[in-house]
């Protein structure tokens, strides 16, 4: 049986990367992914034709295999090249990073050399705002302030160390170490805490395992070529099975 392609309604939000859109069911949204790319909160700006269809794809892969592991998410299914049904959620105006290995900002906060493995992973929190450039927050702010409850920050910490040991082997056994990423979370009208927003390139940290060569927005915001290409070889390697004889416990 093929669900129907609900139609779109209004438009409910458009950020820097995609439009999310109301549907004739109040539970459930279309998000779009678009073909810009924007970093330093939008200071630049460049993207190409496809790139949509790229990130929206990756995410559409990665979803199923966290739901898999037991991380609730708003993921329902592909729908396009460029769109995917969603839950409706309240999103959570708390922006969770998982480092692995010491780069971008926080090698420059803390003057620790990029590449250096990081002993513990480390969750950090910034406050969602394009308008402050999401600064560094803990969660102490988050809770005073009014942007999560405190079963809402443990939910939220637990579920993105679980999430980081689903995707660090699942990506070290397709040839790729997953440095950092981003994460968002929303909440159903249950209460539920549930993943949300896009696991790409965009968002993760991401160097070929074997040569530590960048596969992701680093390219972009580093000027430093091959975007597109970058972008198509992890699309790539994420939907490739995993490579035989790598275990990736060995490496993790
Ligand atoms: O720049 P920084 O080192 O803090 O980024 C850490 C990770 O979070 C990177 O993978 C980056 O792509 C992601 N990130 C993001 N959106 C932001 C800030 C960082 O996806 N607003």
């Amino acid at each position: 049986m093929t669900a129907s392609t609900p139609q779109r309604g209004e438009m409910r939000y458009e950020g820097k990367a995609k439009r999310v859109y109301a549907t004739p069911e109040p539970g459930e949204y279309i998000v779009e992914y678009k073909d810009e790319a924007t970093a330093f909160n939008a200071q630049k700006r460049g993207g190409w034709q496809g790139k949509g269809a790229t990130n929206n794809a990756i995410t559409a892969h990665l979803y199923p295999v966290l739901e898999a592991a037991g991380v609730p998410t708003h993921f329902v299914r592909k729908l396009s090249d460029t769109e995917q049904l969603v839950k409706a959620v309240t999103i959570v105006p708390v922006e969770v990073i998982v480092r692995n290995v010491a780069a971008g900002s926080f090698s420059k906060r803390l003057g620790i050399e990029e590449g250096t493995p990081l002993d513990h992973p480390i969750v950090e929190y910034c406050y969602k705002s394009d308008a402050l450039g999401d600064p560094l927050i803990n969660t102490d702010t988050a809770l005073s302030l009014g942007w999560a409850t405190e079963p809402q920050l443990l939910r939220i910490r637990e579920l993105a160390l679980k999430i980081r040991g689903v995707l660090v082997p699942y990506f070290l056994a397709r040839g790729v170490k997953l440095i950092d990423f981003k994460l968002e979370f929303g909440t159903l009208p249950d209460g539920t805490v549930v993943l949300a927003d896009e696991i790409s390139p965009d968002t993760c940290r991401f160097w070929d395992a074997e040569t530590n060569e960048k596969m992701d927005k680093d390219r972009f915001r580093r000027d430093l070529g091959g975007i597109e290409d970058a972008y198509a070889e992890m699309l790539r390697r994420v939907t490739a099975p995993a490579a035989e004889g790598r275990d990736p416990r060995a490496e993790s």
